[in-house]
């Protein structure tokens, strides 16, 4: 008996390296908004993680809660008309969910960073680029301004600016838009941060330039080791630099999988829905055309599988009571009742 009992107790530290490995969990996390129906549930019951030196795609259609998820990572729901309605976000052994409004603002743009689709609107008009960057360096490491600025320059010329020592001192309108997201990076890699959320980063850029950034956020990721989740609607980008993919709709996560799998044979078919209305592999003009039907509002949710009234492959156990996100592989998940039934195509 005692004999048992030992043989089962070295497999929990076996799973310790890989706990360890996983920067971010969001853990169960649930988010409601006031509307004039109520609260209603935008954000529910979302489970995923990011680990060191990973990029993990969080991808859905407009409205499934890609932004508030991210939002609620960097403590920026705003509240009211938000709520927090349940679950956790462990970084680096602390709840974010817990944490004030003080050790929130000690943590964002310094061990969690992000950057936004619009650049000019997170770049302030009225100070050089250098400054601001040193700014944020000052502001979470202290130091000399002349330090702050050293590090400006470095990390300019890290995200590949010309000239970095002069570009230091340029306005944000002195620069082209690409330009401004990689000023943009900049600041956001200024103070090394663990994790980098990419919301949309390039969506509003030119298809060379995209490529660029993204090429860069890879290399970052390398370089420092920094996980990064990257929010897009774009599959041909996650195809290209994701390692995980997170697939969202309705808010909640309806696939969850390593990505090269997924774009060969979905498990869910919403997912089946995205990766059709998607070109082309690699095309990064992969944006999603639409899926017959719309998005159910948060407010009237449908009964079952929340994607039942707009899915081809529905039977009448699709639409009783809630469907469970399962294991379907290694590092799979699924909410879908006939996955195991289902022969579901991948990318064309
Ligand atoms: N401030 C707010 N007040 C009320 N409802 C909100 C607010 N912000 C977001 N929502 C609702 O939360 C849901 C999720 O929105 P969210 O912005 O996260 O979607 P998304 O997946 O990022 O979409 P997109 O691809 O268009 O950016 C939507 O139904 C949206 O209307
Ligand atoms: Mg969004």
């Amino acid at each position: 008996m005692r004999d048992d009992v030992a043989t089962v107790e070295p497999s929990r530290s076996t799973s310790l390296p890989e706990d360890a490995d996983r920067i971010l969990q969001v853990d169960g996390l649930s988010v409601d908004f006031a509307t004039d129906h109520g609260w209603a549930n935008v954000v529910s019951d979302v489970s995923f993680s990011v680990g060191q030196g990973e990029i993990v795609g969080l991808v859905g259609e407009s409205g499934s809660g890609k932004t508030v998820t991210g939002l609620s990572i960097l403590g920026l729901v705003q509240r009211p008309p938000g709520r927090h309605a349940g679950g956790h976000i462990w970084f680096d052994g602390r709840d974010l969910t817990a944490m004030s409004d003080k050790e929130m603002r000690d943590v964002r743009g310094n061990e969690i960073s992000m950057i936004f689709q619009e650049p000019m609107t997170s770049l302030n008009p009225a100070f050089t680029v250098g400054d601001q960057i040193a700014e944020t360096v000052r502001r979470h490491r202290g130091g000399s301004r002349k330090a702050g600025m050293q590090r400006a320059v470095e990390v300019l010329e890290l995200v590949g600016i010309p000239n970095a020592t002069q570009r230091v001192r340029s306005y944000p309108h002195e620069f082209s838009g690409g330009m401004r997201q990689r000023a943009m990076i900049a600041m956001s890699l200024a103070c090394e941060p663990k994790i980098l959320l990419a919301d949309e980063p390039t969506t509003a850029l030119d298809v060379t330039i995209q490529a660029q950034i993204l090429e860069l956020l890879g290399s970052m990721r390398e370089g420092i080791g920094m996980g990064v989740l990257l929010i897009t609607h774009d599959l041909g980008v996650v195809a290209e630099v994701c390692d995980r993919v997170v697939v969202m709709y309705a808010g909640q996560v309806v696939e969850q999988s390593p990505v090269a799998p997924i774009f060969e044979r979905p498990r869910m078919p919403y997912t089946e829905g995205l990766l059709s209305a998607m070109p082309q592999v690699g095309a990064r003009s992969g944006r999603l055309a639409s899926i017959p039907g719309r998005t159910p509002e948060p407010w009237n949710m449908p009964p079952g599988c929340r994607f039942h009234p707009r899915c081809p492959y529905t039977e009448p156990k699709c639409t009783e009571g809630p469907i469970p996100l399962e294991p379907v592989g290694a590092g799979w998940l699924s909410r879908c009742v006939r996955t195991h039934e289902l022969e579901l195509n991948g990318a064309k």
